[in-house]
């Protein structure tokens, strides 16, 4: 982790919902064959479950990085300064079954015991998954959101993480 310190998860000191709603992230994740994929989210959370700091993030079952995150123990949240916006837009719009994304974007990927990150994020989140379960229609107790979110029933899939170390520039 060249270049960055570790804090402790209570140090984060961003809003949050500014960290992930407005600023977004990004999720990434290496194969057994040692291939990386990443895409941007701006759902999930940082929170705290069965006494453990935690992330969780959905992903909708036509991602290509749910089979990286899928086919992992581990997956790597990682965040941007503001002039890295156009290309977590792009990583967001295109899939990397489609382009070397990665690569297009300028971006370059190191690892922490094996999990993939961003050399040029100023934070990384390093995630072990706990929990993963698949969203289904008779969960919502608020139907309009099935309706809203939902219309091709490509419900998300939740993923709750352990936060296993936390890294700042
Ligand atoms: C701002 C933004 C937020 C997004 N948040 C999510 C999300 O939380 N979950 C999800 O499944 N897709 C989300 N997406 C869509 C994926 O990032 C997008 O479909 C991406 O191209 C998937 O790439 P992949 O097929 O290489 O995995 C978001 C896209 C953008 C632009």
């Amino acid at each position: 982790m060249n270049g960055f310190k570790k804090i402790s998860a209570e140090e984060i000191s961003k809003n949050t919902f500014e960290l992930i709603g407005k600023d977004w992230m990004l999720v990434t994740a290496k194969k057994p064959d040692g291939t990386v994929n990443t895409m941007t989210a701006s759902w999930g959370g940082l929170g705290v479950m069965w006494n453990k700091n935690a992330a969780f993030v959905v992903l909708r079952p036509q991602r290509y990085t749910k089979e990286f995150v899928d086919s992992s123990d581990s997956f790597s949240l990682t965040f941007f300064a503001d002039d890295y916006k156009k290309q977590l837009s792009y990583l967001g719009s295109v899939s990397g079954r489609d382009e070397d994304k990665i690569t297009k974007a300028g971006l370059t990927v190191a690892e922490n015991d094996g999990v993939p990150y961003f050399e040029e994020s100023k934070m990384v989140l390093i995630c072990k998954k706990m929990f993963v379960q698949e969203m289904t229609e008779d969960s919502f107790i608020l139907k309009s959101i099935p309706k809203e979110m939902y219309s091709a029933g490509d419900y998300h899939t939740l993923y709750i993480a352990e936060i296993e170390s936390v890294w700042v520039k």
